[in-house]
């Protein structure tokens, strides 16, 4: 039987992709106020500065590639049972070759009914082909489309699922997250007493949790290979 393990990911893991942070010194929310272009007041004061504001970070993440740290994410999973918890809505996980992946946020690639956004019957897939949401642009219930993201001010609806994964983990990887935001942030709580904690990030990060943490003070890519090296003197 598989160890379990759960990695709980947030921009930083995206950071060497070249995708920017959001409370790094040159992050997204220094030049984008986030209640403008992250709320769901933000959307509905200003629909099409909202709608055009992730048409530019879409298009950004065509030219985005996985880096070392998605991909030894991936390749664990010939070792272990894993689960990839991400805040990320960008799709490396995916490119990498994750398969068990939970989006705690929404997924960048992907739009939706703005009336209903969590029914399945709206959410549809972008590609190249379809980059982009106009102003216009109908959901199937005929609603305006738009970015199938979790905004400020809206319900985390894979936050049960995400915690039901953590309480199952032999082992917690927090990697590039600042533990910011909840309910994100809550899940490491959700840890087996007897779980094994590791949290990756080039600055001390602050987890809300009483348990033991090995802290690896690395960047992702470097940090993902020290992780594997000590699991592995651990089998
Ligand atoms: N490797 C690993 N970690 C890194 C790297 C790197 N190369 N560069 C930066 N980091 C770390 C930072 O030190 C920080 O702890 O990544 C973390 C990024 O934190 P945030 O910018 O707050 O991003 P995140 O925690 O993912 O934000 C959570 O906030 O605005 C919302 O919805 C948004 O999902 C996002 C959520």
């Amino acid at each position: 039987m598989k160890k379990k393990i759960v990695f709980i990911t947030g921009a930083g893991i995206s950071a060497e992709s070249g995708i920017s942070t959001f409370r790094d010194s040159d992050g997204l929310w220094e030049k984008y106020p986030v209640q403008v272009v992250a709320s769901i007041e933000g959307y509905h004061r200003d629909p099409e500065l909202v709608i055009n504001f992730y048409n530019e970070r879409r298009k950004q993440l065509l030219d985005c590639k996985p880096n070392g740290a998605h991909r030894l994410v991936a390749e664990l999973e010939k070792m272990y049972d894993v689960t990839v918890v991400t805040q990320n809505v960008d799709n490396l996980h995916e490119k990498a070759g994750s398969t068990n992946i939970i989006h705690l946020h929404g997924e960048l690639m992907k739009a939706t009914s703005s009336r209903n956004p969590n029914d399945p019957r709206c959410i549809v897939t972008l590609d190249e082909d379809h980059l982009e949401i106009k102003m216009g642009d109908k959901a199937k219930d005929g609603s305006q489309l738009r970015p199938f993201i979790v905004w400020f001010g809206e319900a985390v609806p894979m936050i049960e699922p995400a915690a039901r994964e953590v309480m199952e983990a032999d082992i917690l990887v927090i990697v590039g997250t600042s533990l910011n935001v909840y309910p994100a942030a809550g899940l490491v709580n959700y840890a087996k007493p007897d779980a094994k904690l590791f949290l990756i990030d080039p600055k001390p990060v602050q987890a809300p949790t009483l348990m033991d943490i090995h802290y690896i003070q690395k960047g992702a890519s470097e940090g993902m290979k020290e992780l594997v090296e000590l699991l592995k003197e651990q089998e």
